[in-house]
C-alpha cells in the first residue's frame, strides 16, 4: 500500500507540475498580449486626443473641457489630462485628481524627450496604464496630453486564467487517481488475486481454450500456470514415488497374492476385461487346430492377471480356427491346456476390421501416438467403423454384465477409446478402468486427430485412466485441458466433466517376473545346441526381440551394428546379432514395406561383412513361444531395445527377468517408458548410431562384476514392480472409487 501511495503521489506531482508550468506560461503570454494591446490602444487614443487638443490649446477652458468630455466615454478609459509646457496640469477629466497624479512623471519626461512616454502605475489603489504625448506648435513643445487607462482588468483576467487552470488541475488529478485506481484494481489487483486464488486451489477450470486469464496478464499467467502444473505434477510424482517405495518394501506380489486380493476386495463382483487382441489365437495346420499367443505387449502383461483372477476376457476372434473351438456364446476356456478364465470372442466383418483395426487404429492412432516419423492417416470411413466396432464391443460388454451388480470393467488400449463412455451411459454403476498401453503425446501432436474431442470424451467415461509414465498422464491432462471444458484437479489428478470424475494415474506395466532355474548346470551345452540349431558361429551374441514395427527402431539398430563392426573390426567373426521379428499387422502397407526394408538391410549387412561360417545378423521372422525367446535371452551377451518411441517395452523387462545368472547387458532406448525405471541399462538415443555402436562395444567389454552389479539392480526393479503388483494397484484404486 505504501509503495502504491508513493507511486500515486509521484504521478500526481508530475501531472501537477506539468499543469502549473503550462498555466504559468499561458498567464505570461496572456499578460503580455493584454498589456501590448492596452499600450497600443492607449497610444492611438493619446495621438487622436493630442490631434484634437493641439489646435485648440489656446481656447477657453470650457472649449477644451468639451473636447475632453467627447473622448471621455471610452471603455476602460480612466481619464484624460492636459499639461502645459511647465509640467502643470491644465485640465483633467473629473474622475481624476491632481493629487493622485502628482507623482506621475510621464508627461514631464515626454516633453523633455519630445516623445511619447508611458507605463503602469497605481493610482488610488488601482492599476492604471498612463501614456503621455508631447504637443507642438511650430516645432516647439507646448504641452502634453496624457491618457490614463484602467489596467485592473488584466489582473482580473490573469486571476481567471489561474482559477481555471487550478480547477482543471484538480479535475485532472481526480481523473488520474481514479484511472490509476481502476487500472490497478481491474488490470492488476483482480487478476493477481485470481491468479493467487487459483495457485492456492489444486483445481483448474478450463473452457477448452486454455483458460480465461486477463489479456493483460495472459503471457505471465500462462507461464505461471505451466509452472504450477509442473510443480503439482512433480509433487504428484513424488507422492507416487514415495507410495511405491513403501509398497516396494512390502512383500512382493505374486499370482496367489493377487488372487487373494481380488477375492477379498472384489468379492463376487463380475470382472470383464476387454481388448481387441485376444490372448490365444486358434489356427489350422492342415486339418489340425493349433493355437499361439500373439506377440503383443498388452497380452504379455494382462494374461497372467486373468490366469490369476479368472473372469471373462472379451476380444476379437482373429484366428482362422477361432469359430471352430468356441461354444454357442462364442466362449472358450483358456489357457487351452490349463483353463483358468473365459475368452469370449467377438466377430468382425472384413469391412469393420479394415476400418477399425487396419485403418483408424493402425494407420491413424498408432503413428499419432508414437513419434516415429510415420504420418498418421485419418479417414472418415475408418472412423465410422471404429465407432461401430467400439459400439459392438460395448454391446457385448453390456450383455456380459447384465443383472450383475457393480461390475468391474477393464478396458485395454487405444482400439477401444470410445468404449468407457458407451458402457458408462447405460451402466453408471459399472466401475470402469481403461489402461492406455501406448504413449500419450502432448496436446499439440494429439490435436491433429480430426475426432480428438470424441476420443477424449469416450475415454473420460472411465472412472480410472491408467498410463505407463507420469509424462503420459501429464500429457493427457494437458490435452483434455486444451480440448474439453472440464474441471482439472492437479492435486488429485482428476478431471471432472458433466458431473463425472475420472482419476488419472501412472501404472508402469510390467511382466510376471519369473525365476528361471537358478543355475543351469548344462548352460554351456544348451548355448552350444541353440547356436548350432541357428547355424550361428560366434563368441558374442546380441539379441533384439520385436514385432516387425517401424516404432521399434530395428533399422536404426542394424545401422548401429554396421557402425560397430566397422569401428571395432576385432569383433568381426566374433559378434553375431539375432533379430527375432514377429510378423505384425501385415495387412497394413507400411508394415509390409517396413518388413521388406528390414530384410534387405539384413541382407546388405551380411553381404558386406560375412566371412566363412560367420554371419553378422540372423533374422528370425516368425512367431516364437515365450520358452524359445527365453532361451535366446539366456545366450545373449547383450540385448538391444532401440525403440524410437515406446509406451513401456516389456522386452527390456523380460530380458532382465530371464537373466537369473545376473549376466548380460541391456542397451535401452531413452524413448521407452522402461528407461525411467531401468536406470542400470546402457541408455542410448537410437537415432545416434555411433552412440549405440559404442554402447555395444562397452557391453561386450564390460567386466562380469559390473554386469553382475547392474543386472542385480535391474532385476530388483522388475521383481519389485511385476505385473501382479501393476494390476493390484490398478484394481485397488479402481475399487476405492466406488
Ligand atoms: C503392442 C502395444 C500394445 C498393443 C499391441 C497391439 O504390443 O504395446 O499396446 O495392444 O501392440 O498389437 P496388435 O498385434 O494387436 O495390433
Amino acid at each position: 500500500m505504501k509503495q502504491f501511495l508513493a507511486a500515486l503521489s509521484v504521478i500526481v506531482l508530475i501531472a501537477a507540475g506539468v499543469s502549473i508550468a503550462l498555466a504559468i506560461s499561458q498567464a505570461q503570454q496572456e499578460e503580455k498580449r493584454l498589456k501590448s494591446d492596452l499600450e497600443y490602444r492607449s497610444i492611438l487614443l493619446a495621438e487622436s486626443f493630442k490631434e484634437a487638443i493641439e489646435p485648440n490649446i489656446n481656447k477657453s477652458e470650457k472649449a477644451l473641457q468639451k473636447i475632453v468630455e467627447k473622448f471621455a466615454n471610452r471603455e476602460r478609459l480612466a481619464g484624460l489630462v492636459i499639461y502645459d509646457n511647465q509640467d502643470s496640469i491644465l485640465l483633467l477629466s473629473p474622475n481624476l485628481t491632481k493629487e493622485s497624479l502628482a507623482e506621475q512623471q510621464f508627461a514631464p519626461f515626454a516633453m523633455d524627450e519630445d516623445t511619447a512616454r508611458g507605463g503602469f502605475a497605481t493610482i488610488d489603489g488601482k492599476k492604471m496604464y498612463l501614456i503621455a504625448s508631447p504637443m507642438h506648435e511650430d516645432q516647439s513643445v507646448i504641452g502634453a496630453v496624457m491618457v490614463v487607462q484602467n489596467a485592473d482588468y488584466i489582473a482580473a483576467r490573469l486571476d481567471e486564467i489561474w482559477k481555471r487552470n487550478l480547477l482543471r488541475l484538480g479535475v485532472q488529478i481526480f481523473l488520474i487517481v481514479a484511472a490509476v485506481v481502476v487500472i490497478l484494481r481491474w488490470l492488476i489487483f483482480v487478476p493477481i488475486k485470481s491468479i493467487a486464488r487459483s495457485l492456492q486451489s489444486p483445481s483448474e477450470t478450463n473452457d477448452g481454450k486454455g483458460g480465461a486469464a486477463s489479456w493483460f496478464f495472459s503471457p505471465i499467467t500462462k507461464e505461471i500456470t505451466k509452472m504450477r502444473r509442473n510443480l503439482m505434477e512433480a509433487r504428484h510424482a513424488a507422492q507416487e514415488e514415495a507410495r511405491s517405495s513403501l509398497e516396494r518394501l512390502a512383500s512382493p506380489w505374486t499370482a496367489e497374492r493377487l488372487k487373494e486380493f481380488v477375492t477379498e476386495n472384489a468379492k463376487d463382483r463380475t470382472i470383464v476385461l476387454i481388448s481387441n487382441r485376444e490372448p490365444y489365437i486358434h489356427t489350422k495346420k492342415g486339418n489340425e487346430i493349433t493355437y499361439h499367443v500373439p506377440a503383443s505387449g498388452m497380452v504379455t502383461a494382462v494374461e497372467p492377471i486373468m490366469q490369476a483372477c479368472g473372469g471373462t476376457w472379451i476380444a476379437y476372434g482373429s484366428g482362422e480356427a477361432d469359430r471352430e473351438v468356441v461354444d454357442a456364446e462364442n466362449k472358450i476356456l483358456v489357457p487351452p491346456n490349463d483353463p483358468k478364465y473365459v475368452l469370449q470372442r467377438i466377430w468382425l466383418t472384413e469391412e469393420e476390421n479394415k476400418g477399425f483395426y487396419r485403418g483408424f487404429s493402425n494407420e491413424g492412432l498408432w503413428p499419432l501416438f508414437h513419434h516415429a516419423h510415420t504420418r498418421p492417416i485419418f479417414r472418415k470411413e475408418d472412423w465410422i467403423e471404429y465407432k461401430k466396432v467400439n459400439g459392438k464391443f460395448a454391446q457385448t460388454v453390456l450383455n456380459a454384465i447384465q443383472k450383475k451388480e457393480k461390475p468391474i470393467v477393464l478396458v485395454q488400449d487405444f482400439h477401444l477409446a470410445l468404449l468407457p463412455s458407451m458402457v458408462k451411459k447405460s451402466r453408471p454403476d459399472a466401475q470402469i478402468g481403461i489402461f492406455w498401453h501406448i504413449p500419450w503425446v502432448g496436446p499439440e501432436s494429439f490435436s491433429i486427430c480430426p475426432w480428438k474431442k470424441e476420443m477424449l470424451e469416450g475415454m473420460l467415461g472411465a472412472d480410472l485412466l491408467g498410463f505407463h509414465t507420469q509424462q503420459h498422464c501429464n500429457n493427457f491432462i494437458e490435452t483434455v485441458g486444451r480440448e474439453l471444458e472440464s474441471l482439472i484437479d492437479y492435486e488429485q489428478f482428476t478431471i471432472t466433466r458433466h458431473d463425472h470424475t475420472s482419476l488419472i494415474r501412472t501404472f508402469p506395466i510390467s511382466i510376471a517376473f519369473f525365476n528361471g532355474n537358478e543355475a543351469e548346470a548344462d548352460y554351456t551345452q544348451s548355448r552350444k545346441r541353440l547356436l548350432n540349431k541357428l547355424d550361428i558361429d560366434a563368441t558374442f551374441i546380441g539379441i533384439g526381440v520385436d514385432r516387425l514395427d517401424y516404432t521399434k527402431g530395428i533399422l536404426e539398430r542394424l545401422k548401429a551394428i554396421e557402425i560397430f563392426l566397422t569401428k571395432y573390426p576385432a569383433y568381426q567373426e566374433k559378434f553375431s546379432f539375432i533379430q527375432v521379428a514377429s510378423p505384425s499387422r501385415e495387412t497394413v502397407q507400411k508394415y509390409r514395406e517396413f518388413a521388406e526394408d528390414v530384410r534387405s538391410e539384413v541382407e546388405r549387412i551380411n553381404a558386406r561383412f560375412q566371412k566363412g561360417t560367420w554371419r553378422p545378423v540372423t533374422l528370425l521372422e516368425r512367431h516364437h513361444t515365450h520358452e524359445e525367446i527365453y532361451e535366446l535371452y539366456r545366450v545373449a551377451n547383450v540385448c538391444l531395445v532401440t525403440s524410437l518411441h515406446d509406451g513401456m517395452n516389456l522386452v527390456a523387462k523380460e530380458y532382465v527377468a530371464s537373466r537369473n545368472d545376473e549376466q548380460g547387458v541391456l542397451i535401452l532406448s531413452q524413448f521407452t517408458g522402461a528407461s525411467r525405471d531401468l536406470k542400470d541399462a546402457l541408455i542410448v538415443n537410437p537415432y545416434n548410431g555411433e552412440q549405440t555402436a559404442d554402447a555395444i562395444h562397452a557391453a561386450l567389454c564390460m567386466p562380469q562384476s559390473e554386469q553382475h552389479k547392474r543386472m542385480k539392480k535391474l532385476r530388483a526393479v522388475v521383481r519389485g514392480y511385476n505385473v501382479y503388483r501393476w494390476s493390484a494397484e490398478f484394481l485397488k484404486i479402481l475399487l476405492s472409487l466406488g
